[in-house]
């Protein structure tokens, strides 16, 4: 059995989505709990699959969790294990974020390697030479990391070859139990790494430079939960992707508990695309543009243009007058959803990390499936352009990231619907199927 979305597309979206709190948020946020013995308590915490993969690893390690709605408590009072096993990396990159705190806080780590990805290599080399920085012994063994610092880990300065988003938390995470100074240049200034740093800084860790390429901070050995509730920052691609609704299917759409500073570069994109954008307090309204025009679109660290948008822009562009040239800066495998696309009748061509889209171009409803996560809502966007009907598989990647989006759409009046098929063939090609059979 397998689940797929079907999706009826061209009928124009009016109404409100509110935005759930960032995947991207929650995940560092959980794996510091580790650092801390007691109790947490998040609030605006997005019910996505990766949360759930995250607690079972904190489960696993010892510690206890319950939900109520969008509120969440563990307790990492008792954790007695330092180690992540390969099926939990594997299931979820992530799940390397707890390297760092494992480490601090027990002296040991074992954490198992994460291999390639669907969307590129993905290495953590600048992980482990950061935490080497600060003391750390680090070998491999049957394909775990086996990180140790049996006297405590030392504050030290470490300079990244890139600002990489988990490597940066890790070793904020690993530093905040080190004795004295660290200094983190070339630094994320991703809104995900300042939001870990301030709940480090509830934690009683001294930390500056957020949000800059130079965060110092001063660890402390026994650091305590915050005394209140963590509220999860809202999930800037999730607001990013449903901005493009208008754009693709026409209509206006209202975003509440957003944050539209986050998400400065994307705007600016979107409003050279056409697409006519107001922004009051947490409150966003994007209005379907008269014409959609071609765009230059280049993905870079924050607080350039996001790679978790690229493939979202790129639905929108295949509707754009013109053609536009999209580059991929981060990740070298990040175009699998150009080969869906072009089964929904899209006009791409990829040259190494360039992709040209042609427009526009009327797309048609087809069978398609998602290679990664940010595919898969690029392949929900063009078959809400789609005239008929699309099926999108591979839905294991949406729910990662993606909260309820079947729901909040059909509320904004979207057809979609979540169904099962035994097998994987369509009604006529199963009889032809049977017939050989027989
Ligand atoms: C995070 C996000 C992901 C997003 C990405 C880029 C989380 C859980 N995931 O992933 O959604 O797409 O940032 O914004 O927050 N690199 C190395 N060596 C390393 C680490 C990274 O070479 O040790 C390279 C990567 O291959 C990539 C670049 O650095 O080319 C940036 O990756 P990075 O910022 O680390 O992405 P993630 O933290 O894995």
């Amino acid at each position: 059995m397998r689940e797929y979305l079907e999706i009826e597309g061209r009928y124009s979206l009016s109404g409100t989505i509110r935005i759930s709190g960032a995947k991207n948020a929650v995940l560092p946020a959980l794996a510091a709990t580790i650092l801390a013995p007691g109790t947490f308590v998040f609030t605006n915490v997005p019910r996505v699959s990766d949360l759930y993969t995250m607690l079972e690893l904190l489960n696993y390690l010892g510690a206890f969790w319950r939900e109520e709605g969008d509120r969440l408590w563990i307790d990492t009072s008792q954790l007695e294990q330092a180690e992540t096993p390969y099926a939990l990396v594997r299931r979820m990159r992530a799940s390397v974020l707890t390297l760092g705190p494992l480490l601090a806080r027990f002296g040991r780590a074992r954490v198992a390697l994460p291999g390639g990805c669907p969307i590129g290599k993905r290495p953590i080399d600048l992980h482990l030479r950061g935490l080497e920085r600060l003391g750390a012994r680090i070998e491999f063994s049957h394909g775990y990391i086996k990180a140790s610092a049996p006297q405590g880990l030392k504050g030290a300065e470490i300079i990244l070859d890139i600002p990489s988003v988990t490597a940066t938390e890790n070793l904020l995470m690993a530093a905040a139990l080190a004795s004295g100074r660290t200094e983190i240049r070339n630094a994320a200034r991703e809104p995900e790494v300042v939001f870990l740093g301030r709940l480090l800084g509830l934690l009683g860790v001294k930390i500056a430079g957020l949000g800059t390429e130079r965060i110092v901070l001063y660890g402390r050995p026994d650091p305590s939960p915050p005394s209140q509730p963590v509220a999860i920052i809202p999930d800037r691609i999730e607001t990013g992707t449903y901005l493009l609704l208008p754009g693709l299917a026409g209509g206006e759409i209202e975003l509440a508990g957003a944050e539209a500073s986050f998400l400065e570069a994307p705007l600016e994109k979107f409003r050279a695309a056409g697409l006519e954008i107001e922004v009051e307090g947490s409150r966003l309204w994007a209005y379907a543009p008269r014409r959609l025009k071609a765009l230059e679109v280049v993905t870079a660290p924050y607080p350039g243009f996001p790679t978790d948008l690229q493939a979202q822009i790129m639905a929108l562009l295949t509707q754009a007058q013109g053609v536009s040239v999209i580059t991929e800066n981060l990740f070298e495998n990040r175009f699998q959803h150009v080969f869906e696309l072009q089964r929904l009748g899209a006009q791409i061509k990829v040259d190494g990390r360039t992709a040209i889209v042609s427009g526009p171009t009327p797309l048609q409803g087809a069978e398609v499936e998602a290679s990664d996560l940010r595919a898969s809502a690029c392949l929900v966007l063009a078959a809400l352009a789609a005239e008929g009907r699309t099926r999108i598989y591979g839905l294991e990647h949406l729910d990662r990231g993606y909260e309820r989006m079947e729901e909040k759409l059909k509320a904004v009046g979207a057809r979609i619907r979540r169904k099962r098929d035994a097998l994987e063939l369509g009604g006529d090609q199963r009889a032809r199927a049977r017939g050989k059979a027989l």
